[in-house]
């Protein structure tokens, strides 16, 4: 069986230290959590960063050892790194601009080389590992130069690459300086993966429009290799979030989500805290809700889980102020003695108490403005499994939405009217609706589910590799 190297930016155990020690944690986001859900039927190494400024030697050997073990493997980054590389071209370039955040786009050439340092210090520690029959698999938009890279020096190797977030439309793309070199090393690889038709269609128009390259049926040409371009809509580990461990949900915050819910109806939104979540957006549209229909006064909470994220890019931190400040003033202007409306938590939590809040929620309102897939909305359908009952409000600039349309109730994240009538629809939609629609939703989840997901872009990836083998 050839081996499967998987490289990230982010491996799925984020290492920290709090009062000196170093613990390891999992990582929050969809790649991590997507991908480790892929079984042992592969085997594989993967590649990424532990997400900590580590220096000193010894610990990273101790990091590494401590990896190794689940057949990780640390590349480790420098602070300068940190700040130019991931906090910089990743996340104040390339994260705003594929989401259509155009305004927050920072151009600058001494992030852009951080880039291009970075992605060749993977490709250093991608180097020492690999076999020619190895598939490699290339994450996510932290490391679009790296399939080139890998290209040049093993001009056999199967590559992959996938990316998690949107592919904008030609026209924002263009507006990039890098837009060239960024294509040139997504199109090292044999294959390119996008969660859905319309990123995929972007990146074809960008690559014809911007390197000369036609595709025919979502192939292209370059030289003597072929690339496969085409749609691969994440899934998720569906049976963890269907049936939980037995273990989990018997814990204190699960028996106090319990007792919540046995007063009022929950209304639930869990996402990192991203400018691209709608966050603030979400909690305006509430509002509204409550203002114009005063008869759900005390009768719904909202649980808002907010997971902490890039606190180190500017306008992370300046979001988390107008999220406090919107918060705050929702509760005390709509609050009562013994109503507080929205429930919100600055935290990650554990698998427990998520999988208790999806299985209690009544409503789960996931707003994007922009997102790549969202696998949140996926895995509250999932834990309804058991129960069907419950309804999923769905933001049309979701990936996720081609999948779930015709069970969620899907609304314009920018409109309140949209949410709040997304709302009435939802608390009163009738019981056998809310099955009918789960039901829809769940079909298809449980048989496009992460290992399906993962499986399907393998095989298209293997059977490339059989016919350049002909050829060459
Ligand atoms: N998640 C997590 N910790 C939490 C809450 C959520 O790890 O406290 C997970 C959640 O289960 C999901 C992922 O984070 O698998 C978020 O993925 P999604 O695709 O919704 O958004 P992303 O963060 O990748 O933009
Ligand atoms: C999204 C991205 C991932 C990223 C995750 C968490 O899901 O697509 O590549 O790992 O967010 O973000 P972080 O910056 O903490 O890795």
């Amino acid at each position: 069986m050839s081996r499967l190297v998987i490289i990230s930016n982010r491996l799925p155990i984020t290492v920290n230290r709090t009062d000196g020690e170093l613990h390891y944690h999992p990582s929050a986001g969809g790649l991590a959590t997507g991908l480790n859900s892929l079984d042992d039927s592969y085997n594989k190494i993967w590649i990424g960063w532990p997400g900590e400024d580590i220096t000193n030697e010894w610990e990273r050997e101790a990091i590494r050892n401590d990896l190794m073990k689940r057949s990780l493997i640390p590349v480790f980054l420098t602070e300068r790194e940190i700040d130019l590389y991931y906090e910089g071209f990743s996340n104040k370039t390339i994260w705003p601009h594929f989401h259509y955040f155009t305004e927050y786009t920072v151009y600058n050439d001494e992030m852009w080389a951080a880039y291009e340092e970075v992605n060749f210090k993977f490709f250093q520690a991608v180097e020492d590992q690999l076999r020619e029959d190895d598939m490699v698999w290339v994450h996510d938009y932290q490391l679009m130069l790296l399939p080139a890279m890998i290209r040049a020096k093993f001009p056999k190797i199967s590559i992959g690459f996938f990316l998690h977030i949107p592919f904008p439309s030609y026209e924002v793309f263009r507006i990039l300086p890098w837009r060239k070199e960024i294509l040139d090393g997504i199109l090292g690889s044999d294959q390119v993966g996008f969660h859905t038709f319309g990123y995929m269609r972007h990146f074809l128009s960008a690559a014809y429009r911007i390197t000369g390259y036609e595709h025919e049926f979502g192939r292209l040409t370059i030289g003597d290799r072929q690339v496969n371009v085409d749609v691969f809509p994440m899934g998720i580990e569906y049976e963890k979030y269907a049936h939980p461990d037995v273990d989990a949900g018997n814990d204190q915050s699960s028996g106090e989500i319990r007792k919540l819910h046995a007063s009022r109806k929950i209304i639930l939104s869990v996402d990192r805290l991203d400018y691209t979540k709608g966050i603030p957006h979400r909690i305006r549209a509430f509002a509204q809700f409550i203002r114009n229909n005063p008869e759900y006064t005390g009768k719904v909470n909202l649980i808002m889980i907010v997971v902490p994220s890039r606190a180190n890019v500017d306008q992370y931190q300046s979001l988390k102020h107008e999220v406090d400040v919107l918060v705050s003033r929702v509760n005390s202007e709509y609050g009562t003695f013994d109503w507080m409306p929205i429930h919100y938590y600055y935290r990650s939590l554990n698998f427990a108490a998520l999988t208790t809040l999806y299985k209690e929620a009544d409503i789960a309102l996931i707003t994007p403005l922009r997102d790549g897939m969202n696998l949140v909305a996926k895995e509250y359908v999932a834990a309804k499994e058991d129960s069907k009952r419950g309804v999923l409000i769905l933001s049309e600039m979701a990936g996720a939405v081609y999948e779930l349309n015709d069970g969620a109730l899907t609304v314009n994240p920018q409109s309140s009217k949209d949410i709040e009538d997304a709302l009435i629809e939802a608390l009163e939609m009738p019981v056998e609706e809310q099955e009918r629609r789960m039901e829809m939703m769940q079909e298809k989840l449980r048989q496009y589910d992460v290992k399906h997901w993962a499986a399907t872009f393998i095989k298209e990836q293997l059977k490339l590799k059989e016919k350049n083998k002909m050829h060459n």
